[in-house]
């Protein structure tokens, strides 16, 4: 079973900072996942909340802030003073320190107020700019916009993320298509996912963060998990 720091080493470390992915970089995994938004510029940044409330000392929409705006604001404090003056990164800044790595990135296009016109163009350029096309998975809850990633760039891995049960998993990734489904914890554990699993089908499940789950995981055959806790979780499967 792989492990993905989820959010870079967001146990640890601010989630989505480059001090969180800096952290995970030095770690044995299999890959890293982050999320992007996009600016009122047309940048693609890595910050998980259509706003900047919770995780930095300023408020607003994502979409409503340049990206020098946004680069003002302290996205450390919030997590520890020691982390403080900690900026918001690029997608472009986070894909430079990655391509030095055989670890997988896992780009997540969130879209849960406001869907970001060509978004999924936007990061496949950046992508194919570092030669990743190899070497990144392109999530979302959005199934429209993973349906398009198979469109523009079917080489790309696409995953397709769900919190909720769907009743028939394996067609329901044809249909769109997906090479991988990304699901919540509980819903790991129904049968229409146990299904896909047998036949075949990638399945990660997120968030992990305790053992007696990746245990039940690890024994129901998932492909990876994505945990905050990628020492405990490498620790745990190292001990396997
Ligand atoms: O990509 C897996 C997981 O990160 C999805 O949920 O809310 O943590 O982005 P969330
Ligand atoms: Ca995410």
């Amino acid at each position: 079973m792989k492990i993905f720091a989820h959010r870079g080493y967001s146990g640890k470390y601010p989630e989505n900072t480059m001090a969180a992915f800096q952290a995970a970089a030095k770690l044995p995994i299999f890959g890293v996942e982050l999320d992007v938004h996009l600016t009122k510029d047309n940048q693609i940044v890595v910050i998980h909340d259509e706003t900047i409330n919770r995780t930095s000392n300023g408020s607003g929409f994502v979409k409503d802030l340049t990206l020098e705006e946004l680069r003002r604001y302290d996205f450390g404090s919030w997590f520890g003073e020691e982390f403080s003056g900690e900026k918001i990164p690029t997608l472009s800044e986070v894909l430079e320190l990655f391509c030095k790595t055989k670890i997988m990135v896992n780009i997540e296009l969130k879209s849960d107020i406001f869907v970001y016109a060509g978004l999924e163009e936007k990061v496949l350029r950046e992508v194919e700019a570092y030669g990743m096309e190899d070497q990144v998975i392109i999530s979302s809850f959005d199934h429209e916009a993973v349906r398009r990633i198979a469109h523009i760039d079917p080489n790309v891995e696409n995953a397709a993320l769900f919190a909720n049960m769907i009743l028939n998993v394996v067609n329901y990734q044809k249909e769109i298509p997906a090479k991988a489904l990304h699901v919540a914890l509980p819903t790991a554990v129904r049968k229409s996912v146990l299904e896909a699993i047998q036949q075949n089908s990638i399945v990660r499940v997120y968030t992990v963060n305790e053992i007696e789950h990746a245990e039940i995981l690890l024994n129901i055959g998932v492909d990876a998990i994505f945990t905050d806790e990628p020492e405990k979780m490498l620790n745990f499967m190292k001990q396997r």
